[in-house]
């Protein structure tokens, strides 16, 4: 079987043209998009993460500041500066990047946060509105998603959806949104976790395999069934020991599953860019409530 690729990095240029119109009607009003990001310590990839999201804003012309913070700052130290991007009307979006140090409580963090600005969308107030399906920010890596599949067309409803990872960020909110009752969603959708014996007893009977376990080359061709859609949102840095290079692997295998899945976003270039793009679009959602 032929496996088509779904290009996130095609379907984030469209979102990138789209919304230049919405960026113009703010800056008529004087309202630029403002996002502060929270860097706390030296965590590698979260350092690449935040500099691609700078980047973004930057060729956008957007506003967007990083407040690199050293691991050992306290956690009162972190609600004081979340205190003051919280009043400062140049901020209309706030992420911190997550992980942080094992010394400061997610949670404590997250829901001090203004939820009108929590642009990730985990604030507790933000997640319930999402489970109840009413209108909140979305985090951004499953909007992304979502947006891929309503890009290629790919309408969930009726269709078994397995999601293979039950994080806050990516595995519980995309089960959430694929099961709402909403156009191109409305699946059926199972979750399998670290909990789960025997996950490809389930990823066999999937339509669609979404996954977000961070754990290199999972999910083998062996465990799909022929033309189900697999979405790979695993970003794996693995090290080549002979060469002593690192290589980006997806959560799947590539070379077993092309040829079984009828479709299949990459890695890297698939899920990857739109968590930006979604960060940007709602950025932009935040400064909208300004109009
Ligand atoms: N770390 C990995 N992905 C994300 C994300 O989408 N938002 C934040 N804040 N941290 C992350």
């Amino acid at each position: 079987m032929d496996t088509k690729i779904l290009s996130g990095k095609v379907v984030s240029e469209s979102v990138y043209k789209n919304i230049k119109s919405r960026i113009d009607i703010l800056a008529a009003k004087s309202i630029n998009p403002g996002l502060a990001v929270i860097l706390v310590g030296d965590d590698g990839p979260s350092q690449v993460y935040v500099q691609n999201k700078t980047k973004t804003f930057t060729n956008l012309g957007l506003y967007s500041e990083t407040i690199k913070l050293k691991k050992e700052t306290s956690q009162k130290k972190l609600l004081e500066i979340l205190q003051k991007l919280n009043d400062d009307n140049k901020y209309h979006g706030i992420l911190v990047q997550l992980p942080l140090p094992s010394h400061i409580d997610n949670e404590t963090i997250i829901k001090s946060i203004n939820p009108k600005k929590d642009v990730d969308g985990f604030h507790p107030l933000n997640l319930g509105a999402l489970a109840a399906g009413k209108p909140t920010f979305t985090p951004c890596t499953p909007k992304g998603i979502m947006r891929v599949l309503e890009y290629y067309n790919l309408d969930l409803s009726n269709k078994h959806v397995v999601v293979v990872g039950r994080s806050n960020i990516v595995g519980r909110p995309i089960s959430i949104l694929t099961s709402l009752k909403r156009e191109y969603s409305n699946a059926t959708t199972t979750i399998c976790h670290s909990g789960t014996n025997n996950i490809s007893y389930y990823t066999k009977q999937a339509d669609v395999v979404i996954l977000a376990l961070g754990y290199p080359q999972f999910l083998k061709g062996k465990d799909i069934k022929l033309g189900a859609i697999v979405i790979d949102v695993g970003i794996n840095r693995v090290k080549n020991t002979e060469t002593n290079t690192y290589k980006l692997l997806g959560d799947c295998e590539e070379s077993s599953i092309k040829g079984k899945a009828s479709s299949l976003t990459p890695v890297p270039g698939g899920i990857g860019p739109m968590t930006i793009a979604m960060l940007v679009e709602n950025t932009i959602e935040a400064a909208e409530m300004e109009l």
